[in-house]
């Protein structure tokens, strides 16, 4: 998985806490204020009681954002839908282990396509869920809320899991983003970060900022000039 740089935390902001009215205008400033992927949060009002948007709004922004795309389904049945977010744009692909009963056949599939493939945890998931399939995943995210709505609050249970992933993905010895999804702010993400996460999802500390730049900054722990 490729990082942004040797010990530089990776920002992923949440385009759910994006105006929605102005996506364009929105997805263009988050590149230059200097975020490294762009994350997409898809809600099928059944896997997850909300509803967000597919692959069209993708597609209509794939020409005016040159970042990763950073796609979390949120799906069930995930699999039949793979191939249409691929198709609209989609880097990584970011799936549920509940979301289908054959993940180590949605995993190909998405590496099929020759995209990254993502393997979300949500709190209650254990991390054994990933244990025989690390050899085909690019991405794990650990949900440190409840998937469905931004603006929750971090739950610091999620912190031991961390750890624990770090330890398997440094023994696996792959090149594989830890991410971590959910009430990410400068005041949450130094433990993320310090429990072994090296990519942060945010939603509302980045597109509720007045300046994009400065909330990803603090982010990543630097001090403004
Ligand atoms: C929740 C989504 C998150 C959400 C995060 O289901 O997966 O990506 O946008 O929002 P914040 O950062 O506001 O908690
Ligand atoms: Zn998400």
């Amino acid at each position: 998985m490729p990082q942004s740089g040797p010990g530089r935390v990776t920002v992923a902001p949440s385009l759910l806490a994006a105006d929605f009215t102005r996506l364009r205008e929105e997805v263009a400033a988050i590149e230059v204020a200097g975020a490294d992927w762009l994350h997409l949060d898809i809600m099928d009002g059944h896997f997850v009681p909300n509803i967000s948007f597919g692959p069209p709004i993708l597609q209509s922004l794939r020409p005016h954002c040159r970042l990763p795309f950073d796609v979390h389904l949120m799906i069930e049945p995930v699999e039949p839908f793979v191939s249409a977010f691929a198709d609209a744009g989609a880097d990584h692909i970011l799936v549920h282990p509940e979301a289908g009963p054959h993940l180590h056949r949605t995993l190909q599939l998405i590496r099929s396509h020759g995209k990254h493939a993502g393997v979300v945890l949500n709190p209650a998931t254990p991390v054994d869920a990933i244990a025989w399939v690390l050899d085909l995943i690019d991405i794990i995210l650990v949900m440190t809320v409840n998937p469905g709505f931004g603006g929750q609050a971090f739950l610091p249970s999620q912190l031991p899991k961390i750890a624990t992933l770090r330890q398997m993905i440094d023994a696996s010895g792959r090149a594989i983003a830890l991410s971590v999804d959910g009430g990410i702010s400068p005041t949450t993400a130094p433990d993320a970060i310090a429990a072994g996460a090296d990519t942060l999802v945010a939603g509302t500390a980045v597109f509720g900022a007045r300046d994009y730049s400065a909330a990803i900054a603090a982010l990543r722990g630097e001090v403004p000039a």
